[in-house]
């Protein structure tokens, strides 16, 4: 949501090494339609979303055309590309449950003649499955340590955790709910920007207790995995709601604050809760650069290391990006891509519908 990732990736050793990777800008315009459809999903048109659903594969070939360029590489001499989609609706929950990704690959797939493997989520949920987390299979694959029980968490938009016990089988993995959402969603409304900077601004305020309590008793935190939720639940218009029932309203950097320890509180209560003990918890996306919430998170977290990836193989920043790369790669090969004690789906399958490159000649 913040901008689009891109990875370029080397798939072919053991472990997967990163050749490059960058952040393109959403234009500002775009930007602004995808986060209205995301948060207010009921008013959006079906022109709408078909022409986003264009515009959006548009920017993704120019993404991923741009970081070719960047690197010096050119289409013969990339296998694929994987594209997870802009999510704009994520209803697991729903009768019937669908997940909703934008972003045409068929454009991918011609604009680059690269062949293009997307929409990752709904094979998963037509076998039963909550479409998500799907990058349990892939922190498995690179950071599994029999010696040392860990777990990975990305905090994203939504924050999730992938158990990686001892056993190399026993992996399970569920959103715990909001990561950077409700925080960026807070400072977009009453600051200049678009998140607060290392949390400094979250730091400087006081902890508002029944605003915490509120927002806590939410049903979502006690329920068992399988679970996965997303930005149309926890929303500005949810803090909203919370922030209205309360006898006085806390300061702006006050709200910020309680937001902060709301969203460590979350993490490390489900980690308690639903995981088996951890020695690590590794943590990547854009939340590890929030100083503030890894230090509230390490306070609440005795018991564990808790770090970035950075120092065990993968830059925290692009996970999620190579992570795509890799369930392509599972997908070309055949290979299932999720984890069914993660996203509760009643087989392994192979996720992803494939777009075929330009045919080339021989
Ligand atoms: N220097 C920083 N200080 C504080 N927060 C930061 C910083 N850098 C990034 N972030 C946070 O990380 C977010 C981006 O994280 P990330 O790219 O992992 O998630 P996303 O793309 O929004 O969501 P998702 O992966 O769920 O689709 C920013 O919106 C911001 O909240
Ligand atoms: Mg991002």
């Amino acid at each position: 949501m913040d901008g689009i990732d891109a990875a370029l990736v080397d798939l072919s050793g053991d472990r997967p090494e990163l050749i490059r990777a960058q952040t393109s800008a959403w234009p500002e315009a775009l930007h602004a339609r995808i986060l209205k459809t995301a948060t207010t999903p009921d008013q959006t048109s079906l022109q709408e979303a078909g022409r986003l659903d264009a515009e959006l594969g548009e920017q993704f070939a120019v993404a991923a055309l741009d970081l070719m360029a960047q690197a010096g590489f050119n289409s013969h001499q990339i296998t694929a590309i994987g594209s997870h989609g802009q999510t704009l609706l994520h209803a697991p929950g729903d009768q019937p449950a669908f997940s909703l990704q934008l972003g045409d690959a068929n454009r991918i797939a011609e604009r680059t003649g690269i062949t293009t493997v997307a929409d990752f989520r709904r094979r998963d949920i037509a076998a039963g499955g909550q479409g998500a987390p799907l990058v349990p299979a892939f922190h498995q694959a690179l950071f599994h340590d029999p010696a040392t029980p860990r777990a990975i968490l990305n905090i994203g938009g939504i924050a999730n955790l992938t158990l990686l016990p001892a056993d190399r089988q026993a992996v399970t993995g569920f959103d715990t709910g909001p990561g950077n959402v409700l925080l960026d969603a807070w400072y977009c409304k009453t600051r200049h920007g678009d998140y607060d900077e290392r949390g400094a601004w979250a730091q400087s305020g006081e902890l508002n207790r029944p605003l915490l309590t509120r927002l806590l008793d939410h049903p979502y935190f006690s329920q068992p995995p399988p679970r996965s939720t997303g930005r149309e639940l926890f929303c500005l218009h949810w803090l909203e709601e919370r922030l209205q029932q309360l006898p006085h309203t806390p300061s702006d950097a006050d709200i910020q604050r309680t937001l902060a320890e709301f969203t460590a509180q979350t993490i490390a209560s489900s980690l308690q809760r639903f995981g088996p003990p951890v020695q690590q918890v590794l943590v990547c996306g854009g939340g590890a650069h929030n100083d503030f919430l890894m230090q509230r998170l390490a306070s609440l977290l005795p018991e564990q290391q808790v770090e970035t990836t950075e120092r065990y193989g993968l830059h925290p920043d692009w996970v999620e990006a190579v992570a795509f790369a890799w369930l392509a790669k599972q997908a070309l090969a055949g290979k299932a891509g999720n984890i069914p004690a993660v996203t509760g789906a009643n087989r392994p399958v192979i996720l992803g519908s494939i777009y075929p490159g330009r045919i080339r000649k021989r």
